[in-house]
């Protein structure tokens, strides 16, 4: 099933799920890695792929919550505690939160240093250079990149973690309907 039903996630849902995951973890390994190797000449270059999938990754998840818009949302297992329901819904509406807010923040970030936005995205479209280079702004939005970016894995590391739970000590099935698509 492609849709969404009111008890399972589809397949374009999954798709984005795990697509769009695996992307932000890569870009947060891949961004640590590049910042900090000591300076050579090639990091530019990683700089503007790490941008690159960053602005794909922005459309990706635009996508995926117009698709979510357009689809039911699975409910909560029968016999879900308030708590619970309550702790997924905030959990998940911080992981969207963060997940945009760390992507615009690193856009408006990328050419606001010394070097302009000077390469296109995979070097076929350009991409818009939000603030001119040498901006003020530079090392908040720096360090603010940074930081939305370890708080979001933060709570990936816990999302990750209560979908074990789920699955180990629950056994309610909602880590198997993002997986194959049923809990049954
Ligand atoms: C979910 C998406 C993203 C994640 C998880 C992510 C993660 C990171 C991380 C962990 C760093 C290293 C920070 C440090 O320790 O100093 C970094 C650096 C950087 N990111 Fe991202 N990033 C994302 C999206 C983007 C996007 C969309 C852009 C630009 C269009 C971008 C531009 C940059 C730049 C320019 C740096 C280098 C900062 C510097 O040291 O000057 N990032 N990113
Ligand atoms: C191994 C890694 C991961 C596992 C095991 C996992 C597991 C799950 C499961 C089982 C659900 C469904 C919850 C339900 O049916 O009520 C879910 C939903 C969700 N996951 Fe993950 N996830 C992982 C990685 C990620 C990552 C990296 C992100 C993004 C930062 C993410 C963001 C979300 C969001 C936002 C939802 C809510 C979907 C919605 O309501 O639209 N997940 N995850």
């Amino acid at each position: 099933m492609l849709r969404n039903t009111e008890t399972n996630w589809g397949a374009v849902a999954r798709a984005f799920h795990w697509g769009t995951g695996a992307l932000i973890i890569g870009m947060f390994a891949y961004g640590l890695w590049m910042s900090e190797f000591p300076a050579r000449e090639d990091r530019a270059y990683h700089y503007a792929i790490h941008a690159s999938i960053g602005i794909s990754l922005l459309a990706l998840m635009v996508a995926r919550l117009i698709w979510r818009a357009l689809n039911p949302t699975p409910t909560p297992p029968a016999g879900s505690a308030k708590w619970e329901i309550t702790a997924a819904r905030l959990g998940h509406i911080g992981l969207y939160a963060l997940v945009f807010a760390t992507l615009v923040v690193g856009w408006f970030l990328a050419g606001s240093g010394r070097r302009t936005l000077d390469y296109w995205l995979f070097g076929i479209v350009p991409m818009p250079n939000m603030l001119g280079t040498e901006s003020p702004y530079h090392k908040p939005l720096e360090e603010a990149h940074a930081l939305l970016a370890y708080a979001m894995i933060a709570l990936v590391v816990v999302h990750v973690a209560a979908a074990i739970w789920h699955a180990r000590v629950k056994r309610d099935g909602v880590l198997a309907r993002m997986t194959r698509g049923s809990s049954a």
